[in-house]
């Protein structure tokens, strides 16, 4: 069984990336034989345009997702642009890509209404992910729900090439567990880092303490009896904490004078606990960038000889040999 997965280095990894992709990837190391883990720089370039903040992103993605507990043994941890292959692949993929299938994407309809200008590397950005999934014949995807409708594309262009040209590609499925399939964030939208309301993964502690003390709630009295599913801080805090930690922090909400200032500093305490071994494996590879280098550029001869061997078939399929 093949997991693959990306992260795009568009800025600094926070709690959602974290519990919606990361500690699933970590987990199923352990199952799986075999994990393709990349860090999305094709893909950042579609937001990021200054070349030393994507430099900048992608050494810290590199120290992010190792630090989450990958096994550089197990894993084959790459950067997408070492593998230039998937650029070929992508064209392959478009001559089977609807217009009109890209043109309904919520990611590309949602960056327009953001402002962003409509390139043609954001509108074809789903084909590009596509490519990245089908060339390394994957069988599952973790990732979180925004990333839903992009699998949903992959799976329909593997079919259409398929169909049309022959069996090459392996139809992919997502890994989307449902409790955190959408991590809130300190506003209670989905956390992400165009909305400005992340908890960094690698922040300074005070960086880290003034996200959490920040999270929104209303504005009930400490007495008060409080509902806690309708609460931001209990809704991340019950992603972090253990079931019997969170069934006694909803137990003082229901049963009133427990405040939202307490239960953020028990949050910020569950945070420090659960991110402790993060933190000391972060600052080990921080002290050692050449074993982050080797294992980048190990990981990337093992994933374009994996690569060459899907384009080399996807190529014989369409007449290109
Ligand atoms: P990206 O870089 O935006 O996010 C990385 C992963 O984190 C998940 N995530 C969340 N999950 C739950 N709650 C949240 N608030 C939250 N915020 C982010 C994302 O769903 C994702 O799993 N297009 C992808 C990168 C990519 C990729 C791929 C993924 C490129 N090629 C191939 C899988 C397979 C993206 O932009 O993720």
């Amino acid at each position: 069984m093949r997991i693959l997965t990306g992260i795009q280095p568009s800025g600094r990894l926070h709690l959602g990336n974290y519990l919606g992709a990361m500690r699933q990837c970590v987990e199923l190391q352990a199952k799986a034989d075999d994990c393709y883990y990349f860090i999305a720089d094709y893909h950042a370039l579609t937001t990021v345009s200054d070349p030393q903040a994507l430099r900048d992103a992608i050494r810290g993605v590199a120290l992010d997702f190792l630090s989450a507990g990958l096994d550089p043994e197990k894993v084959v941890f790459f950067r997408q642009s070492d593998v230039p292959e998937v650029q070929e692949l992508t064209w392959l993929l478009s001559i089977v890509t609807p217009m009109a299938r890209l043109e309904l994407a919520h990611s590309y309809k949602d960056k327009l209404a953001h402002g962003k200008e409509a390139t043609h590397a954001l509108f074809t950005y789903p084909v590009l992910m596509a490519a990245d999934i089908l060339l390394y014949q994957s069988d599952l995807v973790p990732v979180g729900k925004d990333q839903k409708q992009h699998l949903e594309i992959t799976r329909d262009l593997a079919a259409k090439f398929n169909q049309k040209f022959g069996e090459v590609f392996k139809m992919p499925e997502g890994y989307i567990p449902e409790t955190v399939a959408t991590v809130p964030g300190t506003d209670g939208q989905k956390m992400s880092k165009s909305y400005g309301n992340t908890i960094p993964l690698a922040g300074t502690p005070k960086e880290i303490k003034k996200a959490i003390m920040g999270i929104v709630t209303d504005s009930a009295p400490v007495e008060a009896k409080k509902d806690p599913e309708t609460n931001n801080v209990y809704k991340i805090y019950k992603l972090l904490a253990t079931p019997e930690q969170a069934a006694e922090m909803a137990e003082r909400f229901r049963a009133g004078g427990y405040g939202y200032g307490d239960a953020k500093k028990e949050l910020l305490r569950v945070y420090e606990e659960v991110l402790a071994p993060f933190r000391e494996r972060r600052a080990r590879y921080e002290a050692h960038p050449d074993e982050v280098r080797d294992i980048l550029a190990s990981g990337a001869a093992k994933a374009r000889a994996e690569a060459r061997r899907t384009l080399e078939a996807a190529r014989r399929a369409v007449g290109l040999d």
